[in-house]
């Protein structure tokens, strides 16, 4: 009782200070409350995040659909790759714009459409999920987003099997035989197939010559840095072009001057 006595007083300075800072103490809030939310619902769900974005975005635009990922991540468990680290993966797009890019770890789409909407009228992306139902969620997303078959293909198999059937699906009509590499792979599946990945994809000649990005996102920092220190003794035909926290960019080539 003498505890509320003694407060009343303090009420006057209370009211003063939250009307001074209502902006800041709502945001305030409004962080807690979704760090709360994001605490309780960790559990990455696959089906319920295709079900939001399916059902909340706006279907044919593609940064709508984007937005919607980010908003279902404010409150849910998420492993998509998300605007920090999508953002970067944007600035390697505009710099390199590839027109042939492979993905590994498509889960929902996300990343697929942050490629496509950068991707040159001609470019494709082949994206691979070992998951049959993710694939096809991950599928719906990308044609929710506005893309066409013409435009992507979705691999439902492992990393390994895809790599080694990716030849023919490379070559278009026009294509000649030296024209069929990759400019850019994006990997996000399973850390401990980064490495064995990048060496099959070299051995199977599936990357440009002339130069291909690799992206390398950061999910496992040990793994991350064991991955690296074997590309280092690579330094032939592999370099490692940026190191961000959360993503590694290699450059691989094998002709001509080595542009890192
Ligand atoms: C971190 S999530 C990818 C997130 C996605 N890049 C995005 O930003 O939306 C990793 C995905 O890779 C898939 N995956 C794991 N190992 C794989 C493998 N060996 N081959 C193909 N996909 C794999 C998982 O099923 C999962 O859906």
């Amino acid at each position: 009782m003498w505890l509320v006595v003694a407060s009343v007083p303090l009420i006057p300075a209370v009211l003063m200070v939250s009307a001074c800072y209502r902006l800041k103490l709502s945001a305030l809030c409004h962080r807690a409350v979704t760090w709360a939310l994001r605490l309780v619902r960790r559990r990455v769900c696959v089906k319920s995040n295709h079900k939001f974005v399916f059902s909340q975005c706006t279907h044919g635009n593609a940064e709508s659909v984007l937005e919607t990922f980010d908003l279902y991540a404010e409150t849910h468990g998420s492993v998509c790759i998300g605007p920090q680290i999508g953002e970067a993966l944007d600035e390697v797009l505009r710099r390199v714009r590839p027109s042939r890019v492979l993905e590994l770890g498509t889960h929902c789409g996300y990343s697929s459409v942050r490629v496509l909407r950068l991707l040159p009228p001609a470019g494709k992306l082949i994206t691979v999920e070992l998951d049959p139902i993710t694939a096809d969620f991950g599928e719906e997303v990308i044609l929710v987003a506005g893309f066409k078959h013409s435009q992507f293909q979705v691999l439902s198999c492992s990393s390994a099997e895809a790599i080694s059937s990716l030849h023919p699906l490379l070559k278009s009509e026009d294509d000649t035989e030296s024209s069929v590499g990759l400019n850019l792979v994006l990997m996000d599946h399973d850390p401990q197939h980064y490495l064995p990945d990048l060496w099959a994809l070299e051995r199977e000649d599936l990357l440009c010559p002339s130069g291909c990005s690799v992206l390398l996102i950061n999910r496992s920092h040990r793994a991350h840095r064991e991955t690296l220190d074997h590309i280092r003794m690579r330094s032939d035909c592999f370099c490692i072009r940026n190191e961000l926290q959360f993503m590694t960019e290699l450059f691989y080539q094998k002709e001509g001057r080595r542009a890192c």
